[in-house]
């Protein structure tokens, strides 16, 4: 039986519990959660819309780990949000709290899954799944690179009012302050973005994407975005459950591609039945390669805080 399982069934575990079971691809999506009746319940109406949907995956909603037993695919959402008056180290150490026991959890009924993490702070979490699980690098990725460059896209179009369909666009790097939009990379209709618009204005977009996640959390009041996140996640779990090998950018184990070295970082990651397939190498020019390494130094630093934090 093919099965993907989705931990933590709030805003983001449903809907990407909902978007991989519209796939078709697998015969379960298992969701779960510490809330009794809460993945129940939404799998309830998840099943009840297969019907109009026309998708046979069967969504089992659970409050335990057995019910997860042989998942290829694990996705972590799991977490807490920052609530009033808690600082960035108490949400690290909460949701680092949570992040472990999930993993355990779910190494204890699945031999060796693919884990997709998707908890924030996300650089730090993807590394302590790495840690705790022990499973081969290959097998832990982290979500973050599909959703800033979908939003990267977005404000691309609308600032050329181009459809989206005409755009390519990457980030690589964190997800956070060290985020690297890749200009060079990025395509309207076949023509590289930095012939469309001036420097400074690749810049304002640029800014825009950083802030993306920021943005929507200050309108919202409460909980942050799912609806693009849940995109990302889903089709991550798409090219491994199909063995597709669609390259994208993820939060990947990297060893000696772009001159770095021991990080987990947002890279162009091509994405199979083993998990990561490879890190592709694009060619960067100075400042993006300067950015992202950067980047590997800042999130090095963060994965180093959360070490000392856990070691106390
Ligand atoms: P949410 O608050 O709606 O859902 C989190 C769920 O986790 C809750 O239902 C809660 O009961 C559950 N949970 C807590 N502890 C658990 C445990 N030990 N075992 C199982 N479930 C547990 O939050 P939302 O919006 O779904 O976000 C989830 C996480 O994703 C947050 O950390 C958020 O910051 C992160 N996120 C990451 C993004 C990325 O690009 N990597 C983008 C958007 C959100
Ligand atoms: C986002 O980028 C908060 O990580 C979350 O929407």
């Amino acid at each position: 039986m093919k099965k993907v399982t989705i931990v933590g069934s709030g805003k983001y575990g449903s809907m990407t519990a909902l978007r991989v079971a519209e796939y078709d691809l697998v015969d379960q999506v298992v969701m779960t959660d510490i809330v009794e009746g809460l993945p129940q319940g939404l799998a309830l109406d998840m099943n009840q819309s297969r019907y109009v949907e026309s998708f046979s995956s069967k969504i089992v909603g659970t409050n335990n780990y057995e019910d997860t037993s042989e998942s290829e695919v694990v996705v972590i959402t799991a977490g807490l949000p920052r609530k009033p008056g808690m600082t960035r180290m108490d949400l690290l150490e909460v949701n680092a709290n949570i992040v472990t026991d999930v993993t355990k959890n779910i190494l204890k009924h699945s031999e060796s899954p693919i884990i997709i993490v998707v908890t924030n702070p996300l650089d730090q979490m993807t590394s302590l799944v790495s840690q705790v699980s022990g499973l081969p690098k290959n097998k832990v990725i982290g979500q973050a690179g599909v959703l800033d460059s979908s939003r990267f896209a977005y404000f691309i179009s609308e600032k050329l009012g181009v459809d989206m369909k005409k755009i390519e666009a990457l980030t690589l790097g964190s997800h956070g302050e060290t985020m690297v939009p890749v200009p060079s990379q990025c395509k309207v209709s076949g023509e590289p973005l930095g012939d469309l618009i001036s420097e400074d204005e690749i810049s304002e977009l640029v800014q825009k994407t950083s802030d993306g996640g920021a943005e929507i959390v200050g309108l919202l009041k409460t909980g942050s975005a799912y609806f693009a996140p849940s995109s990302a996640a889903a089709i991550m779990v798409k090219s491994i459950i199909s063995n597709s090998n669609d390259v994208m950018p993820a939060c990947s184990w990297v060893n000696g591609e772009y001159g770095i070295n021991d990080v987990f970082l947002g890279v162009p990651t091509m994405l199979g039945s083993n998990g990561v397939t490879k890190v592709v190498e694009l060619e960067l020019n100075d400042n993006e390669l300067n950015a992202l390494k950067s980047a590997s130094n800042a999130v090095k630093s963060k994965v180093e805080e959360l070490n000392s934090i856990l070691s106390q």
